[in-house]
């Protein structure tokens, strides 16, 4: 059985990850309508993966004797500046949601719930691996030229960059 306050911060994790994949997804929709045809493809299947994580948490919470509770999301931002806005946003907010991660887990040593800390570690690896991706992109991207024959380079290698960061880790 949860406690009451691991319930409540599992819950806003569930916000919080039910938040990224909309925030990735209207990046994805952004990136297909200037014709980055790679990197949409990359932030569908990454809003996908965050839908994935929320999902996780909702079965978790209801099956501990908890009530998941589905969140009301704020719009996104419609537009970006550019490629290297989109992904310096993307790492800002892995960033935060790492320190949001590390919070639940301090709570649940705090009311000593060893069972929810336990199911908690594979998001602390998740995050590990998601900030790793997230740094590769950025560094890719701080290494092409930011004209077009630079962008479509990146946008052509970005599904490869993924694969590169999760043999990293
Ligand atoms: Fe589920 Fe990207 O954090």
């Amino acid at each position: 059985m949860l406690s009451k306050r691991v319930e409540e911060v599992l819950n806003s994790q569930v916000q919080i990850e039910a938040n990224s994949s909309q925030f990735y997804l209207a990046m994805a929709s952004w990136a297909e309508n200037n014709g980055y045809e790679g990197t949409s493809e990359f932030l569908y299947s990454h809003s996908d993966e965050e839908r994935s994580h929320m999902l996780k948490l909702v079965g978790f919470i209801n099956e501990r004797g908890g009530h998941a509770i589905i969140p009301a999301l704020p719009k996104p931002e419609e537009t970006y500046g550019s490629i290297k806005d989109v992904f310096k946003n993307l790492l800002e907010h892995e960033i935060n949601v790492t320190n949001k991660i590390n919070n639940v887990v301090h709570i649940c040593l705090e009311e000593k719930d060893y069972t929810t800390h336990n199911f908690m570690q594979w998001f602390v690896s998740e995050q590990i691996e998601e900030e790793a991706l997230a740094r590769t992109v950025m560094d890719r991207l701080n290494l092409v030229a930011e004209d077009a024959s630079g962008m479509y380079m990146f946008d052509r290698d970005i599904m490869g960059m993924r694969n590169t960061a999760s043999n990293k880790v």
